[in-house]
């Protein structure tokens, strides 16, 4: 098992090697380790996105496309965008068949876009990746239109018993063991115990020139979903 996995940071090379590695069963592992809650939580984020017909999404680090997937249901036109070819296959594979949904390689901390080409940006599950948040941030808020949205959802620690004493033994105790099997689920509870708070991720979106900065808890303070917007 290698320190970065114990400590939850790996580089990007890594990182995207892990996912190339994982994409096969990431669909499966999701749905088991969330009970297929995960579903809800990406609807939630897709509500704060406020697409429709008639705007563009961008879903950065989109993995197997499950959050674009959910935006394109809504009538946007989607761009997934993920810099592991393994993850974006999947995607690919299970993607509805609609010109609505296009599926591209890029790099969160280099868009492969210009200024202001979206009406909203989306994350899930993939901001604990990163191995520079504020640029990743300032990304999202350059390829986002003024008065357009910036949405991250993500696994957060949750303070309060009991979910702060199951989540503990969760993740801890139980998805340490699969770690046997794999690094990534080693990497995955410490990637989300050195991850900002709620409080402190919130700061970090002001700091990239969101305005009107807000987050949901949701699953007893499991996960958090951040929005802001890319002032006018
Ligand atoms: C935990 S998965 C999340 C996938 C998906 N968004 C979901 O909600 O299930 C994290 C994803 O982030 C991608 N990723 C990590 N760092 C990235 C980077 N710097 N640029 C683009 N994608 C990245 C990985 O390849 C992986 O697909």
């Amino acid at each position: 098992m290698s320190a970065g996995a114990r400590s939850g940071t790996l580089e990007e090379g890594q990182v995207r090697a892990m996912f190339d590695r994982i994409a096969g069963p990431y669909d499966l592992m999701n749905s088991v380790m969330t009970a297929g809650l995960h579903h809800r939580w990406r609807e939630r984020a897709a509500d704060l996105a406020r697409v429709g017909p008639g705007s563009r999404a961008l879903d950065v680090a989109t993995g197997t496309g499950d959050l674009a997937i959910e935006l394109a249901s809504r009538g946007a036109e989607v761009v997934g965008s993920d810099f592991s070819e393994g993850m974006l296959d999947v995607a690919r594979r299970k993607s509805p068949p609609t010109p609505a949904l296009t599926w591209e390689q890029g790099n969160a901390l280099a868009l492969p876009y210009p200024d202001a080409s979206f009406d909203a940006a989306t994350v899930g599950f993939g901001a604990r990746n990163f191995s520079d948040l504020p640029q990743w941030l300032r990304e999202m808020a350059r390829v986002v239109r003024p008065g357009g949205r910036v949405v991250v959802l993500e696994i957060t620690t949750p303070q309060n018993p009991p979910l702060s004493t199951f989540f503990s033994l969760w993740f801890d105790r139980i998805v340490p063991l699969m770690g046997r099997f794999d690094d990534a689920y080693t990497y995955l509870p410490a990637s989300v115990k050195r991850f900002p708070g709620p409080e402190a991720l919130a700061g970090e979106l002001v700091a990239a020139g969101c305005k009107d900065v807000g987050w949901i808890l949701t699953a007893g303070g499991i996960i958090a979903i951040h929005h802001g917007r890319v002032p006018s």
